[in-house]
């Protein structure tokens, strides 16, 4: 650990770092770690595409799905390799791919050192399989029982997934109280991907021209084992001004588990499911070719699909948030370099991975000019019942939510099922703010309009520094107890998190 850089932060060293808003946010003393051997190449790795998982057991009501949380040791870095923590042992996990409406059963193992809780991000889910943070799963042999836990399970638990929503990129990760940000760095996130026959039906581009893009930054020591701060309970304690306080940076980007990727791809669309599973950093993503700009068509956010399809040449996507987007390489000659860049970054952290132009193809993909039937407009504030503020604060050295830290008993709302909701998000610094269960639509951005992308269903808001977001939350499906929480995972750990009761 003796590379990573570590200094004392006051607010105003904080908001100045704004995490990944510019160029400060790689400066030192911003929670930043370095890898501390040469970096590997970038642009040569190969695009890994996670497994399929494949239900063991299909019976009349669900599919059924086991996966296993394991350490293993894989080759993330050439020539070196990671001790991961991982499901079924593979950074990320394997895909889970379900259709709507048909429910999946996932048995989870866990064979780590260490208790977890597993949330599916996006997940429309009853509560007592949503990963409460304290719905403890514990190994084998691991004592004492943890004395917060609201359910101890042994060794194994199996979560249901109604799957009863949109057509959408999910994604799954640990959720364990205090720990997610070191469990989710370790390797414990894989994707969970929805469709319907809605989409089925679009002339998308399909198969291997449907690339998942899960990105997260990592550090690495020499040995080729992950860098994190100390895992002690120092820097949760109130009070503690850890020198993480802004979130733990690494200065490798990660594409599938590969560094800096390369991908050949056909002069053709294709569609890019952009996730950014980092644990803090945000990026401004854009491709990039011969100094010029590719467009995106945006077609998906968080939760679904657009009504129609929107253009953009860069997209913020900040930790937690999912962006779908149709590209089309067809106008470009064979051999030219695509970049996917970050505006966000600096040196190492500016460039994601590069798509290759290999070769013609036919292709009789399309982007309709709707992609939703028309029969969902959007929410107006007309249609929210009440109105609450959350106000994501730092406060006497402590991450907090209207100034308490996480009380996992608390509440601090009471929506009714199937209302809209007015949800006003505060903030003093940047905090991307996730809503469980609930999807909500993005109203405005400090009395302005969102932005551009910020559009459809969504469950995961970029907040920034001095900032009012108003938000119309849809609570539907399930009542019981849920959560909000700052999705910066090293806030979250330190407890910027909330519940509220679906009534
Ligand atoms: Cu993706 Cu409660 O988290
Ligand atoms: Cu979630
Ligand atoms: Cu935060």
């Amino acid at each position: 650990m003796s590379l990573t850089r570590r200094g004392l932060l006051t607010l105003a060293g904080v908001a100045a770092a704004a995490a990944g808003c510019g160029r400060a946010s790689d400066g030192p003393g911003t929670g930043r770690l370095l890898t501390s051997k040469a970096l590997p190449a970038r642009f040569t790795a190969p695009l890994p595409i996670p497994a399929i998982a494949r239900p063991v057991r299909v019976t009349a009501d669900a599919d059924h799905y086991v996966l296993t949380q394991k350490a293993a040791d894989v080759s993330l870095l050439p020539g070196r390799t990671t001790r991961i923590w991982g499901y079924d042992g593979t950074f990320p996990g394997p895909t889970l791919r379900v259709r709507a409406g048909r429910p999946a059963v996932v048995t989870m193992r866990n064979e780590l050192p260490v208790p977890t809780s597993t949330h599916l991000h996006g997940g429309v889910t009853p509560p007592d399989s949503d990963g409460f943070p304290t719905d403890l799963t514990v190994p084998r042999g691991y004592s004492p029982a943890p004395p917060t836990a609201r359910q101890v399970h042994d060794v194994s638990r199996d979560y249901r997934y109604p799957n009863n929503q949109r057509a959408a990129t999910l994604w799954y990760h640990d959720h364990r109280m205090d720990f997610t940000g070191p469990q989710v760095w370790r390797g414990l996130l894989g994707l969970y991907q929805i469709t319907d026959p809605r989409e089925e039906a679009l002339p998308l581009p399909r198969d291997d021209r449907d690339l998942p893009l899960m990105i997260c930054d990592r550090a690495f020591e020499e040995d080729g084992s992950f860098a994190y701060p100390s895992h002690d309970m120092a820097m949760h304690r109130p009070g503690a001004r850890g020198q993480f306080v802004t979130g733990v940076f690494g200065d490798v980007i990660l594409v599938n588990g590969a560094p800096w990727p390369r991908h050949e791809v056909d002069a053709a669309r294709y569609r890019l499911r952009l996730v950014n599973a980092s644990n803090a950093r945000r990026y401004r993503l854009a491709l990039e070719a011969g100094g010029k700009r590719l467009p995106m068509i945006q077609i998906g956010s968080d939760d679904g699909l657009l009504p129609a399809p929107i253009t953009h040449t860069e997209i913020i996507v900040t930790p937690g948030e999912r962006y779908d987007v149709v590209v089309d390489f067809a106008a470009l000659p064979i051999g030219t370099e695509v970049t996917l860049v970050n505006d966000f970054g600096i040196g190492t952290t500016a460039e994601v991975m590069r798509f290759a132009v290999a070769r013609k193809a036919a292709d009789d993909s399309r982007v309709p000019d709707r992609l939703v039937p028309a029969a969902e407009p959007p929410l107006t504030t007309a249609d929210a019942v009440t109105e609450r503020q959350f106000d994501f604060r730092y406060d006497e050295g402590r991450w907090t939510v209207n100034r308490q830290l996480y009380d996992p008993a608390g509440s601090l709302a009471t929506p009714r099922l199937d209302t809209v909701e007015l949800w006003r998000f505060t903030s003093d610094f940047h905090h991307p703010v996730h809503v469980h269960l609930a999807h909500f639509q993005v109203l405005s951005r400090s009395g302005r309009s969102p932005e551009p992308w910020e559009t459809g269903w969504k469950d995961t808001v970029d907040v920034r520094p001095y900032e009012t977001v108003e938000v119309l939350a849809k609570f539907a499906g399930h009542r019981g107890k849920y959560m909000l929480h700052c999705h910066n995972l090293e806030h979250e750990d330190m407890a910027m998190m909330a519940n509220f009761d679906v009534i």
